[in-house]
C-alpha cells in the first residue's frame, strides 16, 4: 500500500468527470487499498479517486464513529437510484479544500447501487452522515466540489484562500529542499 498525495483545489483534475471502472481487477483493488490508507492517514471519512489524480469512478469511505470499530467501504461505479425529497443540511469539508467547512443542503436519504472491492453488485439505502458522504464523493466523480454548491462570491473567496495555501506549501517545500 502506498500513500498518495491528495490534490488541492484548484486543480483541473478535480474538475474532470471520471471514467467507469467496469470489471474490478487486482489493479482496482490496489488502488482501493492505497485510497483507504491515504484517507485514514489524512485523516478523512471519504476519498474519491480523482482526488489522487486517478480519473476512475471509485471512492472509499468510513463513517464509523470514534468509539466504533473501523468500517471501511469501497464503492466502484456507484449510481444513485433514488434520492429523498426531504433535504438535510450538514457542515461539509473536503480533503482537497483543507480547513474549509460550509453548510450544504442535499437529499437526506439516497439509494445506491455499486460494486464492492470483490466486484459484488450491492444495493443499499444511506442516511445521516453516510448519505452526505456518498453524495459528496459521487460529486467528485462528476468533477464537482462541494463549494460548487455555494454562491459565486463565497466560492471565489475559498478558491483564493486555496491558491494562497498552495503557494505557501510550494514555498515551504522549496525551502526544505
Ligand atoms: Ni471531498
Amino acid at each position: 500500500m502506498t500513500l498518495r498525495p491528495i490534490l488541492i483545489h484548484p486543480d483541473p483534475r478535480l474538475k474532470r468527470a471520471a471514467e467507469a471502472v467496469g470489471e474490478v481487477d487486482d489493479a482496482t483493488r490496489a488502488l482501493i487499498d492505497d485510497m483507504l490508507e491515504t484517507m485514514y492517514d489524512a485523516p478523512g471519512i471519504g476519498l474519491a479517486a480523482p482526488q489522487i489524480g486517478v480519473s476512475r469512478r471509485v471512492f472509499v469511505m468510513d463513517v464509523a464513529g470514534k468509539e466504533e470499530p473501523a468500517a471501511p467501504m469501497a464503492l466502484v461505479d456507484p449510481e444513485i437510484l433514488e434520492a429523498s425529497e426531504e433535504l438535510a443540511t450538514y457542515e461539509e469539508g473536503c480533503l482537497s479544500i483543507p480547513d474549509v467547512y460550509e453548510e450544504i443542503e442535499r437529499p437526506a436519504r439516497v439509494r445506491l447501487r455499486w460494486r464492492d472491492r470483490e466486484g459484488t453488485l450491492c444495493e443499499r439505502d444511506f442516511d445521516g452522515l453516510a448519505a452526505v458522504c456518498v453524495q459528496h464523493e459521487i460529486d467528485h466523480l462528476d468533477g464537482r466540489l462541494f463549494i460548487d454548491r455555494l454562491g459565486a462570491v463565497k466560492r471565489s473567496l475559498i478558491t483564493q484562500k486555496m491558491k494562497k495555501l498552495k503557494r505557501e506549501r510550494a514555498k515551504a517545500a522549496a525551502a526544505a529542499g
